[in-house]
């Protein structure tokens, strides 16, 4: 075990997750439109499950996808931050920085605010040379959080991804890269 950073930025915190968090995080990860680039919406025994993974990560690491809140407005409005894929592609083994918002924290700059804070902590504190992020091609709202924070995409880098069948709408990937000296 580990202690778990906590990282601020001018209007979120980044931390632990609460077992008050997951209500919350179940009715985000059961929402349709949130979860429109992912195979199916999650049921609450699904999203808890996830959330224990997320947790033991973050216990393992130090690091991981951090609870977001944004102090004096939404106790919880989802997660932010680094992970480490499971899986094999070309560009593996990597450190993703990654994030999933409820729709009413959506629009206000959040996600690529929390993501610019994380990849300084990769940088900085991990001294990590590069960290990636990879989303399904028709992911419009993601790729510009990529974008936003400073990420860019070689096309020779897409890729299907290993745990979506073959011919499905979001087995098609875009791999996004940054590196420390940008
Ligand atoms: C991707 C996501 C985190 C964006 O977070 P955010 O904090 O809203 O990011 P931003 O405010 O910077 O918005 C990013 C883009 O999303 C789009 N967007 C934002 N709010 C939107 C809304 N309410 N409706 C539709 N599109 C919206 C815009 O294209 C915006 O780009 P712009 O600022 O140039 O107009 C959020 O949409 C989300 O959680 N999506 C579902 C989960 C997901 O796909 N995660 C990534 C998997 S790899």
């Amino acid at each position: 075990m580990t202690d778990i950073a906590e990282l601020r930025t001018e209007r979120l915190v980044l931390r632990p997750w609460r077992t008050s968090d997951r209500a919350l995080f179940a009715a985000l990860n059961a929402d349709p439109v949130v979860m429109e680039h992912f195979i199916a919406p999650l049921n609450r025994a699904e999203s808890d499950a996830l959330a224990d993974r997320i947790e033991a990560d973050l216990a393992a690491h130090g690091w991981g996808l951090w609870a977001a809140e944004v102090p004096g407005r939404f106790e919880f409005i989802g997660f932010i931050g680094l992970a480490v894929p499971g899986f094999e592609a070309p560009f593996t083994p990597c450190v993703e920085v990654g994030w999933r918002l409820c729709q009413s924290a959506w629009g206000h700059g959040y996600a690529p605010e929390g993501a610019a804070e994380a990849l300084r902590f990769a940088f900085d504190e991990l001294e990590l040379d590069e960290v990636v992020s990879f989303t399904s091609v028709g992911n419009a709202k993601s790729r510009r959080v990529m974008e936003k924070v400073g990420m860019t995409r070689d096309p020779n880098d897409d890729f299907d991804h290993p745990r979506v069948a073959p011919g499905h709408r979001i087995t098609r990937h875009v791999l996004y890269r940054i590196q420390k000296d940008r």
